[in-house]
């Protein structure tokens, strides 16, 4: 076990740094009087993630009377924070887009589950006014990532802990601890912070299964509430220590009151049918 997780570890130095231009653009983006002229400057020169981004605001805005077709004209559009939310999931959609086999799941079902977290994410953020909605948007998109490694690396082991939680009813979580010596969580975490991430948003992936430390920050807070929301109404990337119960202190680190649940719930569901829809009518 303690030879799986060394592996995992010393294999973590083999993925590709995060792009350099998300990191400038994101920093830019810390600034509430950021310049869009210069923004779109940095942006401009990846053009995946410029392709990426002008596909998620046009998935994302189907009520659009036309189609945006560049960074400017976006900008002109959407506020900071949506600004800053689409630039990281067109960052992060090169990670999230691909199958992992040894979770059964499909590129997809990945892209949508952290789609799908980025969306719950941002409409809390909003609604609560965080206090760091670019942390809270870059936890939540790439919350999962730890999987992605786990899958790349020890990909066969995964068998062993699928059959782990399917005889013997233990979460997801806990097989993976068992088998692997460490968890997605974990991993998660641990790329990020050799991605050279702030703290806030490492510790928010590190917590994002643990009750306790869930709820120690406003920023882990919501990136676990955004978790469970999209596993809730079935986004899910099967069985992620499903849990059907949002604990009411988690709401209120969050900044949520209980009767606000339900309004998150159906409007969060509604803006991420609406990116599946035309994300999967743009793929076609
Ligand atoms: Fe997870
Ligand atoms: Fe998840």
């Amino acid at each position: 076990m303690v030879k799986v997780l060394e592996y995992v570890f010393e294999e973590l130095n083999t993925v590709p740094n995060f792009p350099e231009t998300a990191y400038r653009a994101l920093k830019m983006l810390e600034d509430e009087n950021v310049n869009f002229e210069k923004l779109a400057q940095v942006i401009r020169y990846d053009a995946t993630i410029t392709a990426n981004f002008l596909k998620l605001v046009n998935s994302a805005y189907i009520g659009l009377r036309r189609k945006v077709e560049s960074l400017s004209q976006a900008f002109a559009l959407l506020g900071l924070n949506q600004i800053r939310f689409f630039l990281v999931a067109a960052c992060a959609g090169q990670y999230l887009n691909r199958a992992l086999h040894g979770y059964g799941l499909s590129p997809y079902e990945v892209w949508l589950h952290s789609l799908g977290s980025g969306v719950f994410a941002e409409l809390i953020a909003e609604k609560v006014k965080a206090r760091n909605p670019d942390h809270v948007f870059t936890a939540a998109l790439l919350h999962d990532i730890g999987k992605l490694v786990l899958d790349l690396f020890v990909g066969g082991e995964l068998e062993v802990i699928r059959e782990l939680v399917k005889d013997e009813g233990l979460t997801f979580m806990e097989a993976e601890i068992m088998v692997l010596g460490t968890d997605h969580a974990i991993v998660g975490a641990e790329l990020l912070r050799r991605w050279g991430f702030p703290q806030e948003t490492i510790f928010a992936v590190r917590a994002h299964h643990d009750e306790d430390w869930m709820v120690q920050n406003q920023t882990a807070a919501i990136v676990a509430l955004s978790n469970m929301l999209t596993n809730l109404v079935g986004i899910g990337m099967g069985a992620d220590g499903l849990s059907y119960r949002v604990p009411s202190k988690l709401l209120k680190v969050a900044g949520l009151k209980d009767r606000e649940l339900f309004s998150i719930i159906t409007e969060g569901f509604k803006r991420y049918q609406n990116i599946k829809e035309n994300l999967l009518s743009q793929a076609r």
